[in-house]
């Protein structure tokens, strides 16, 4: 469920219509309800209740710093997978201690600042971070809390690009090897071990998967431990999967994964850690754009909008599919139209949807994609020269600008012009 339902003939997030919002700043925009990300992370919270836990907000999905603290003054812990994400992660206000270090590739810089500024945890991805992590931490004279992320080898389910437990993939190290590199860790005097990490993967719309993973980390957490390691915290990554189309079947409530997790796994006496990113936010933000031209091609039309594909990459990187509505209700029992919805960028590829039925469309109208808070916004790029675009945050019958459009100039002088020139 979100907050974003037509009221008086008019799409509103909350109480606020998206066209008073578009007349004050502009299309195009992305637009974020707070009662939603509220719902969604106490969704979380609400599901691993009577076990020891922390949602982690993987803020990925999306990083604004008002998105951050609404989440953070409910208690949220926050997963970083960058030193940027970390410095947002504390200008926020979210304590060390609320925050988890994961990524591939993190640097000598990044381990640094996070464990002179505080870190919850680093989920170790292969052996040579964990020999830097080692490095570090003795030469500021610490000890780095860290959980080694292991590869179940588990067909996720989901787009390839965005799988991750499969033995093929970059992350983590296959659980086969765990006991061998757990021992190597518990010898590294600037180390201590406290848990196991996994994640396989974004999007996953079946239970299935993560069952087989957990089942795995359940069974791994009793060997290390007769191994003599204390495992008392699971990360068990992010993944759940939203309803991007309104049509087809849901995937399972956070409720039924919590279930799934205490089943799995409760009886270790763990803490647990999930690290849900997109469900928290993706359902939770809109991008309102407006139609520029109305073009009548060969046997087909398109709507040529003023987003683009640097505003929202999903549909041309992953095939993803977003709802489109209008945001003017369409009279009921209005013959629809059918439309390809392209942005202005000069490439094929910036096709948001192809052959979509929607009621017939003017130059001018506003349209609003759903699904469009999570890998929305922090995915965006300067392509084409279009400036990055504003993010805009409400809350009940009040809204907020929470990231303005820059201008051209801003844009343009970020550049330097060397002596020569
Ligand atoms: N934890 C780790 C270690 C991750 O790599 C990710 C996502 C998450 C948590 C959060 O997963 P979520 O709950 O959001 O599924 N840009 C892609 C999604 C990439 C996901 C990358 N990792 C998209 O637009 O679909």
């Amino acid at each position: 469920m979100d907050h974003f339902l037509y009221r008086d003939g008019v799409l509103h997030a909350e109480d606020v219509a998206l066209t008073e919002i578009a007349a004050q700043v502009g299309t195009p925009f992305y637009c974020y309800s707070t009662a939603t990300l509220t719902r969604h992370f106490r969704l979380f919270d609400e599901a691993l209740d009577g076990m020891d836990h922390l949602v982690c907000y993987a803020m990925k999905a999306a990083s604004n710093q008002a998105i951050l603290k609404t989440l953070a003054d409910l208690g949220a812990g926050m997963d970083v997978v960058s030193g940027g994400e970390y410095a947002r992660a504390v200008a926020a206000g979210v304590p060390g201690d609320r925050i988890v270090f994961s990524g591939v590739g993190k640097t000598h810089e990044e381990i640094r600042a996070a464990l002179v500024g505080g870190i919850r945890q680093f989920n170790v991805e292969s052996e040579p971070e964990m020999a830097v992590i080692d490095e570090v931490a003795q030469s500021l004279g610490v000890v780095a809390p860290i959980t080694v992320r292991v590869n179940p080898d588990v067909d996720a389910k989901t787009h390839a690009k965005i799988a991750t437990g499969k033995s093929e993939n970059k992350f983590g190290i296959p659980i086969s090897r765990a006991r061998e590199v757990y021992a190597h860790a518990a010898s590294l005097p600037g180390l201590k071990v406290i848990g196991i990490d996994v994640h396989i993967g974004s999007q996953l719309t079946e239970l299935e998967p993560f069952r087989l993973a957990y089942q795995k980390v359940a069974d791994l957490t009793e060997t290390l431990r007769a191994d003599g390691h204390d495992i008392r915290r699971l990360d068990l990554g992010g993944g759940l999967g939203i309803p991007y189309e309104r049509s087809n079947s849901a995937p399972p409530l956070p409720i039924e994964y919590g279930a799934l997790i205490k089943e799995t796994l409760g009886h270790l006496g763990c803490e647990i850690e999930i690290e849900p990113g997109r469900l928290i936010a993706g359902n939770a933000g809109v991008l309102v754009s407006q139609v520029i031209y109305v073009k009548s091609g060969e046997g087909r039309d398109f709507l040529i909008v003023d987003a683009a594909m640097n505003d929202l990459i999903r549909p041309a990187m992953y095939e993803a599919h977003h709802d489109i509505v209008p945001v003017v209700e369409p009279t009921a029992g209005i013959e629809q139209a059918r439309y390809d919805i392209v942005g202005p960028v000069c490439e094929t590829g910036d096709t948001f949807a192809r052959q979509r039925d929607l009621p017939p469309l003017e130059a001018s109208d506003l349209i609003a994609f759903r699904s469009a808070g999570a890998y929305g916004a922090v995915m965006a790029s300067e392509y084409n020269s279009r400036p990055l675009i504003p993010e805009v945050l409400v809350n009940g019958d009040q809204f907020a600008v929470i990231r303005r459009r820059p201008t051209f100039d801003e844009m343009i002088n970020r550049d330097t012009i060397p002596p020569w020139l």
